[in-house]
Protein backbone atom coordinates (compact mmCIF):
# COMPACT_ATOMS: atom_id res chain seq x y z
CA UNK A 1 0.00 0.00 0.00
CA UNK A 2 1.42 4.00 -0.52
CA UNK A 3 2.47 4.66 3.14
CA UNK A 4 4.29 8.10 4.34
CA UNK A 5 6.88 7.90 6.93
CA UNK A 6 8.56 9.98 9.32
CA UNK A 7 12.16 9.82 8.89
CA UNK A 8 15.14 12.51 10.53
CA UNK A 9 18.69 12.63 9.98
CA UNK A 10 20.12 13.19 13.32
CA UNK A 11 22.51 16.00 14.92
CA UNK A 12 25.28 13.65 14.41
CA UNK A 13 24.43 12.93 10.82
CA UNK A 14 23.49 17.24 10.34
CA UNK A 15 26.63 17.64 11.87
CA UNK A 16 29.00 15.47 9.77
CA UNK A 17 27.10 16.91 6.44
CA UNK A 18 25.39 13.59 5.48
CA UNK A 19 21.67 15.43 5.12
CA UNK A 20 22.17 15.37 1.19
CA UNK A 21 24.02 11.56 0.99
CA UNK A 22 20.87 10.18 3.47
CA UNK A 23 17.96 11.91 1.58
CA UNK A 24 19.97 11.08 -2.43
CA UNK A 25 19.50 7.24 -1.35
CA UNK A 26 15.94 7.80 -0.68
CA UNK A 27 14.82 9.84 -3.57
CA UNK A 28 17.59 6.92 -6.08
CA UNK A 29 15.21 4.33 -4.12
CA UNK A 30 11.49 6.28 -5.61
CA UNK A 31 10.74 7.44 -2.45
CA UNK A 32 8.67 10.53 -2.77
CA UNK A 33 10.02 13.59 -0.64
CA UNK A 34 6.72 15.31 0.66
CA UNK A 35 7.64 17.51 4.00
CA UNK A 36 11.03 18.50 5.07
CA UNK A 37 12.99 21.08 8.16
CA UNK A 38 15.68 21.56 9.60
CA UNK A 39 14.67 21.60 13.15
CA UNK A 40 16.39 22.58 16.81
CA UNK A 41 14.46 20.33 18.75
CA UNK A 42 13.18 21.84 22.09
CA UNK A 43 13.31 19.43 25.46
CA UNK A 44 9.66 18.90 25.07
CA UNK A 45 9.33 17.41 21.50
CA UNK A 46 12.63 15.26 22.26
CA UNK A 47 10.51 13.78 25.21
CA UNK A 48 7.33 13.44 23.48
CA UNK A 49 9.01 11.79 20.36
CA UNK A 50 11.10 9.33 22.61
CA UNK A 51 8.38 8.77 25.23
CA UNK A 52 8.26 4.75 24.72
CA UNK A 53 11.78 4.85 26.16
CA UNK A 54 10.98 7.13 28.87
CA UNK A 55 12.19 4.48 31.55
CA UNK A 56 15.22 3.29 29.74
CA UNK A 57 18.33 4.35 31.62
CA UNK A 58 19.59 5.86 28.15
CA UNK A 59 16.93 8.04 27.95
CA UNK A 60 18.42 11.20 29.23
CA UNK A 61 21.48 10.58 26.69
CA UNK A 62 18.79 10.27 23.76
CA UNK A 63 17.09 14.12 24.79
CA UNK A 64 20.40 15.41 25.20
CA UNK A 65 21.76 14.16 21.86
CA UNK A 66 18.44 15.05 19.91
CA UNK A 67 18.58 18.45 21.50
CA UNK A 68 22.28 19.14 20.88
CA UNK A 69 22.33 20.43 17.40
CA UNK A 70 19.55 20.30 14.42
CA UNK A 71 17.76 17.87 12.79
CA UNK A 72 16.47 16.98 9.15
CA UNK A 73 13.00 15.75 9.62
CA UNK A 74 11.32 15.05 6.66
CA UNK A 75 8.01 13.06 5.55
CA UNK A 76 8.59 9.81 2.67
CA UNK A 77 5.94 8.79 0.57
CA UNK A 78 6.09 5.74 -1.77
CA UNK A 79 4.39 1.90 -1.91
CA UNK A 80 5.78 0.01 1.57
CA UNK A 81 7.97 3.32 2.38
CA UNK A 82 7.82 2.16 6.43
CA UNK A 83 9.39 -1.05 5.61
CA UNK A 84 11.53 0.04 2.98
CA UNK A 85 12.48 2.89 4.75
CA UNK A 86 13.89 0.68 7.64
CA UNK A 87 15.54 -2.02 5.44
CA UNK A 88 17.64 1.10 4.31
CA UNK A 89 18.64 2.35 7.25
CA UNK A 90 19.57 -1.02 9.02
CA UNK A 91 19.95 -2.68 12.46
CA UNK A 92 19.79 0.11 15.48
CA UNK A 93 23.12 -0.94 15.93
CA UNK A 94 25.63 0.72 13.54
CA UNK A 95 27.80 -2.53 14.30
CA UNK A 96 25.57 -4.84 13.50
CA UNK A 97 23.73 -2.78 10.58
CA UNK A 98 24.87 -4.87 6.90
CA UNK A 99 27.00 -2.73 4.48
CA UNK A 100 25.02 -1.27 1.57
CA UNK A 101 22.47 0.20 4.59
CA UNK A 102 22.44 3.43 5.78
CA UNK A 103 23.90 3.00 9.22
CA UNK A 104 26.07 0.34 7.78
CA UNK A 105 27.69 2.45 5.91
CA UNK A 106 27.91 5.87 7.62
CA UNK A 107 27.76 5.20 11.38
CA UNK A 108 29.60 3.20 14.36
CA UNK A 109 27.48 3.77 17.69
CA UNK A 110 23.99 3.05 18.49
CA UNK A 111 23.78 6.14 20.08
CA UNK A 112 24.70 8.11 16.93
CA UNK A 113 23.23 6.61 14.70
CA UNK A 114 22.66 8.99 12.31
CA UNK A 115 19.06 8.47 11.42
CA UNK A 116 15.71 7.80 12.36
CA UNK A 117 12.45 5.61 10.83
CA UNK A 118 8.93 5.22 12.10
CA UNK A 119 9.12 1.45 12.87
CA UNK A 120 5.41 1.02 12.24
CA UNK A 121 2.32 2.74 11.09
CA UNK A 122 0.88 3.48 14.20
CA UNK A 123 4.54 5.38 14.86
CA UNK A 124 4.64 6.72 11.42
CA UNK A 125 1.23 8.33 12.26
CA UNK A 126 2.00 9.49 15.76
CA UNK A 127 5.20 10.95 14.84
CA UNK A 128 4.21 12.65 11.78
CA UNK A 129 1.29 14.37 13.42
CA UNK A 130 4.23 15.49 15.88
CA UNK A 131 6.75 16.96 14.12
CA UNK A 132 4.72 17.94 11.23
CA UNK A 133 0.92 19.28 12.58
CA UNK A 134 1.22 21.68 9.46
CA UNK A 135 1.08 18.59 6.83
CA UNK A 136 2.63 17.08 4.61
CA UNK A 137 2.32 18.41 0.92
CA UNK A 138 0.25 16.74 -1.76
CA UNK A 139 1.69 16.25 -5.55
CA UNK A 140 -1.61 16.15 -7.19
CA UNK A 141 -1.23 18.84 -9.43
CA UNK A 142 2.37 17.83 -10.64
CA UNK A 143 2.67 16.69 -14.26
CA UNK A 144 4.25 13.18 -13.73
P1 LIG B 1 15.90 5.37 17.29
O1 LIG B 1 15.39 4.33 16.37
O2 LIG B 1 15.93 6.78 16.84
O3 LIG B 1 15.01 5.34 18.62
C1 LIG B 1 15.50 4.99 19.87
C2 LIG B 1 16.95 5.25 19.95
O4 LIG B 1 17.55 4.90 21.17
C3 LIG B 1 17.66 4.44 18.91
O5 LIG B 1 17.40 5.01 17.66
C4 LIG B 1 19.10 4.49 19.40
O6 LIG B 1 19.82 5.54 18.79
C5 LIG B 1 18.92 4.78 20.88
N1 LIG B 1 19.46 3.70 21.69
C6 LIG B 1 19.03 2.45 21.73
N2 LIG B 1 19.76 1.74 22.60
C7 LIG B 1 20.65 2.60 23.13
C8 LIG B 1 21.68 2.48 24.10
N3 LIG B 1 21.93 1.32 24.70
N4 LIG B 1 22.40 3.58 24.39
C9 LIG B 1 22.14 4.75 23.78
N5 LIG B 1 21.17 4.93 22.85
C10 LIG B 1 20.46 3.86 22.55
Amino acid sequence: AQEQTFVMVKPDGVQRGLIGEILARFERKGLKLVAAKLVQVSQELAEAHYAEHRERPFFPELVRFITSAPVFAMILEGENAIAVVRGMMGKTNPAEAQPGTIRGDLALTIGMNVVHGSDSPESAKREMELWFPEGALSYERSLD
